[in-house]
C-alpha cells in the first residue's frame, strides 16, 4: 500500500496576554479549512496550533493581577482551547511554550548553536518595544516609536548573546530568490528582501537577564532565551525534535505552510530560517503572510477598545456562518474589513438565500413530486441542463486548484457558482410547470435529480469550510456513507430511490433592520454598563488592576468634557428592550437627547425627572434604534450586574455651568 502524503500547517502560537478576538480567529480558521481540505482530499495532516506564553509583558501583567505567570497563562489557554473547540478547529497539536518538553528542546537548540559559535555572549545596548518583545534600531523607528505598534520604545543595556545573523544572510538571499513559493503573496518577498536583508542584516540580541519569564539558557541561567527564538521553536518542539522521539519531525519536517499575519512575517521568513540554517535542518516550504482583518478606523486590538468577540458572534449566528464569513470576506494575502451589515448580508444572502434556499426547495418538490424519493435521471436536455452539469464537473478540480494556491475566498466562490447556477436551473426549468402535465413525468425527475445531485456535490465539497453544515445536507438529501466522501464527489453518483428528509432551514433569515438596532443597543447597553473584567476566566475571581498598556495620559483624559446635565424627560424606547430615551438640560440652547442602555434598572423611568446626572458630552453622536443620542450618561454597575446607579452630584449644581474633574 502506497504512503499517504503528508501535509504539515501551523498557524502563529498566540500571546495569551488578551482574550482572542474575531482576528485572532481568522488566522486559525483559515489554517483549520487548509487543514480539512488536504485530510478530506487525502493527506496525512498535522495541524499545530498553540500558545506564546513566555516574555516581560506576560511577567509585568502577571505582576499587576496578582498571580504567578503560570497561573496567568493557564487561565488564558483554557480560554483559548475552549473557543477553538467551539469553533471547530480541527488541531491535530497544541503546542504551549511552557511545556517540559518545548523547555527542554529550545535548551538545547540555544546550546548547539552557542557550541558551534553561531551564538556568542557580549553587551547589547538598544531600543526595545516589550509589547513586541522587538529590538529596533534608531534609523528603523518611526517617529520615535516602534515601526510596527506605534508604542514607545525603551533603551535596554545588558549583557546578552548574540546570533550571527548576518554569517546566513546571503544563503537565505538565495533561497528566496531561487524559491519564489517561500514567502507568499510575492509582495511580501520583496519587502522582506528590500527592507531588512538587502541593506544588511544585524547580529540578533537573543538572551535577556532583565526578566525571569522565559526559558533559562542551561549553561547560564541569569539570561533567558529570547521569546521570538522560543516561540518559532515551537513548530519543530512539538515534533519532538531534539527529544528521544523525533518520529513526528521525521515524518512532518518541513512544513508545508506556515500561516502567519502579515506583521509577523519578518520573524518567520529571516530569523525562522536562519535558525533552521544554523542547525544544519530543512526549512519551510512556504510562509503565507495573510491580511488583517480591521474594523472601520483600522486593526482590531485589545488596547483601542475595539476588539469583536468571537464566542458572542458565534453563539449569535453559528459558528459555520461566522467560519464562512471569515473565509469568504477577507480575499486571503490582503485586508478584509469586518463590520455587523457586512456579515448579517453575507449570511442572508449566501446562506440563507443561496443554499439554504435550494435545499429546502430540492427537498420540498423533491416530497411534493415524488413522495419523497429521489427519481432516476433521464434524458439531458442540453442546454437547460449544461448549465449546472458542466460546472458540477468542473468543480473539484477548480477547488483544488485555488485551494493549492491557498485561495479560499476563490474556493467558496466557485462552489457558490454551482449554488446559484442550481438555483437559476429551477427558474428556467420551472419544475411547478413541469408537474402539470404527466408526459414530463420524465424531464421532472431528471430536473430533480441534477439538483440533488449538485447538492450532494456541495455539501462533500463544504465540509472543509462549513464543517457542522455538510452533515445536516446530507442528513436532508439522505445521502450516506461513502456517497459522502471526496472520493464520490463525481456528478452522477448519487443513486436513485434514495430517501430525502425534510428538515430544519439551515440558515434562518435575519431582519437586518431589528438585528441591527438590537446590536447598536447591546453595544450602547455595554457601554453604559462597563465590563468588570473580561480578560480573567471567571473561575480565578481575581480582580481587575490597570495594567501598563490600559494607562492613558493625563491629555488623553482631559479630551472627555464631562457635564451636570438635569434630567428633563425619560421615557422607554419602544423599539427596544434596554434603552431609556432621556431629554437632558446640560446648559446649552438645546436639550440634549441621550440614549443610555439601562432600563432593567429602572422601572420607572419618570422618576428619573429632576435628577442631576454626569456626562460624556464630546462622545461622537451615533444613531440607535432610529434616534440621535449625543453623548452618554455615567453610570457605577455591580461586577454581578445586579445593581446599577446613574452617576449624580452631592450637591446641586447649575447644569453644564461646572467643569467636572
Ligand atoms: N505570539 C506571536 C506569534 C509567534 S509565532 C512563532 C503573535 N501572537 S498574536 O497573538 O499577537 O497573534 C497571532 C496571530 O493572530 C498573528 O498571525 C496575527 O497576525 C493574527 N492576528 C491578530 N489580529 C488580527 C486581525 N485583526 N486580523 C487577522 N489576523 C490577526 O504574534
Amino acid at each position: 500500500m502506497s504512503e499517504k502524503k503528508t501535509f504539515y500547517i501551523t498557524t502563529p502560537i498566540y500571546y495569551p496576554s488578551d482574550k482572542l478576538h474575531i482576528g485572532h480567529s481568522y488566522t486559525t480558521v483559515a489554517a483549520d479549512a487548509i487543514a480539512r481540505y488536504k485530510r478530506m482530499t487525502g493527506y496525512d495532516v498535522y495541524f499545530l496550533t498553540g500558545s506564546d506564553e513566555h516574555g516581560q509583558k506576560i511577567e509585568r501583567k502577571a505582576r499587576d493581577k496578582g498571580v504567578t505567570p503560570q497561573k496567568y497563562v493557564d487561565d488564558i489557554v483554557a480560554t483559548f482551547k475552549d473557543l477553538w473547540k467551539l469553533m471547530d478547529i480541527s488541531n491535530d497539536g497544541f503546542v504551549r511554550t511552557t511545556d517540559d518538553y518545548h523547555v527542554a528542546s529550545v535548551q538545547k537548540i540555544f546550546k548547539k548553536l552557542y557550541e558551534q559559535g553561531d551564538i556568542y555572549k557580549s553587551s547589547y545596548e538598544g531600543l526595545y518595544c516589550t509589547p513586541c518583545e522587538s529590538f529596533w534600531l534608531e534609523r528603523q523607528l518611526k517617529d520615535g516609536c516602534c515601526p510596527d505598534c506605534g508604542r514607545p520604545v525603551e533603551k535596554v543595556q545588558e549583557e546578552s548573546y548574540f546570533f550571527r545573523m548576518s554569517k546566513y544572510a546571503p544563503r537565505l538571499i538565495q533561497h528566496i530568490k531561487d524559491h519564489p513559493e517561500f514567502i507568499q503573496p510575492p509582495a511580501r518577498a520583496n519587502e522582506m528582501l528590500n527592507n531588512f536583508l538587502l541593506p544588511g542584516l544585524e547580529d540578533l540580541c537573543v538572551s535577556r537577564t532583565s526578566f525571569k519569564w522565559g526559558i533559562p539558557v542551561d549553561f547560564d541561567d541569569k539570561h533567558v532565551v529570547y521569546v521570538w527564538l522560543d516561540a518559532l521553536s515551537n513548530y519543530i518542539t512539538k515534533l519532538g525534535f531534539y527529544s528521544d522521539d523525533d518520529s513526528l519531525y521525521k515524518k512532518y519536517w518541513p512544513a508545508d505552510v506556515h500561516l502567519v499575519g502579515k506583521e509577523i512575517v519578518r520573524f518567520h521568513t529571516i530569523i525562522w530560517p536562519i535558525m533552521l540554517m544554523a542547525l544544519g535542518e530543512p526549512l519551510p516550504k512556504q510562509v503565507f503572510g495573510h491580511g488583517w482583518l480591521i474594523l472601520e478606523g483600522g486593526k482590531m486590538s485589545k488596547s483601542k477598545g475595539n476588539v469583536v468577540d468571537p464566542v458572542k458572534l458565534c453563539n449569535r449566528y453559528g459558528v459555520d456562518a461566522i467560519r464562512y464569513f471569515l473565509l469568504r470576506e477577507v480575499p486571503f494575502g490582503s485586508d478584509g474589513v469586518f463590520s455587523n451589515e457586512a456579515l448579517i448580508y453575507r449570511i442572508n444572502s449566501d446562506l440563507a438565500n443561496d443554499l439554504g434556499n435550494l435545499l429546502s426547495r430540492t427537498v420540498s418538490m423533491i416530497d411534493k413530486y415524488f413522495g419523497g424519493v429521489i427519481p432516476a435521471p433521464g434524458r439531458p436536455v442540453a442546454e437547460q441542463d449544461d448549465m449546472i452539469l458542466s460546472l458540477a464537473r468542473e468543480l473539484p478540480q477548480k477547488v483544488e486548484q485555488y485551494m493549492n494556491e491557498l485561495k479560499i475566498p476563490e474556493a467558496l466562490e466557485a462552489i457558490w457558482a454551482l449554488i446559484g447556477a442550481s438555483n437559476k436551473y429551477i427558474d428556467v426549468t420551472a419544475p411547478w410547470v413541469l408537474a402539470k402535465d404527466e408526459a414530463n413525468r420524465e424531464r421532472l425527475g431528471t430536473v430533480m435529480y441534477n439538483l440533488a445531485e449538485a447538492l450532494r456535490m456541495v455539501a462533500i465539497l463544504i465540509q472543509p469550510y462549513l464543517p457542522s453544515t455538510s452533515p445536516k445536507m446530507f442528513a436532508q438529501l439522505g445521502v450516506e456513507g461513502e456517497l459522502t466522501t471526496y472520493e464520490a464527489c463525481e456528478f452522477g453518483r448519487l443513486k436513485a430511490g434514495t430517501k430525502v428528509c425534510k428538515g430544519e432551514a439551515m440558515f434562518p433569515r435575519i431582519d437586518v433592520k431589528k438585528e441591527l438596532e438590537e446590536l447598536e443597543a447591546e453595544t450602547l447597553a455595554a457601554m453604559a454598563a462597563p465590563e468588570t473584567n473580561n480578560r480573567v476566566p471567571a473561575e480565578t475571581g481575581a480582580e481587575p488592576e490597570a495594567s501598563e498598556e490600559e494607562y492613558i495620559d493625563f491629555d488623553t483624559f482631559c479630551k472627555v468634557k464631562l457635564k451636570v446635565a438635569k434630567v428633563l424627560d425619560c421615557k422607554i424606547v419602544e423599539k427596544s428592550k434596554k434603552l431609556l430615551q432621556f431629554t437632558l438640560d446640560a446648559g446649552e440652547a438645546q436639550p440634549r437627547t441621550i440614549l443610555s442602555g439601562i432600563r432593567k434598572w429602572y422601572d420607572d423611568p419618570e422618576a428619573l425627572v429632576g435628577r442631576s446626572v454626569i456626562i460624556a458630552a464630546n462622545l461622537a453622536p451615533r444613531k440607535i434604534a432610529g434616534i440621535e443620542s449625543q453623548g452618554m450618561i455615567l453610570s457605577a454597575i455591580t461586577g454581578d450586574e445586579e445593581t446599577l446607579s446613574m452617576l449624580t452630584t452631592m450637591e446641586d449644581v447649575i447644569p453644564g455651568g461646572s467643569q467636572v474633574s
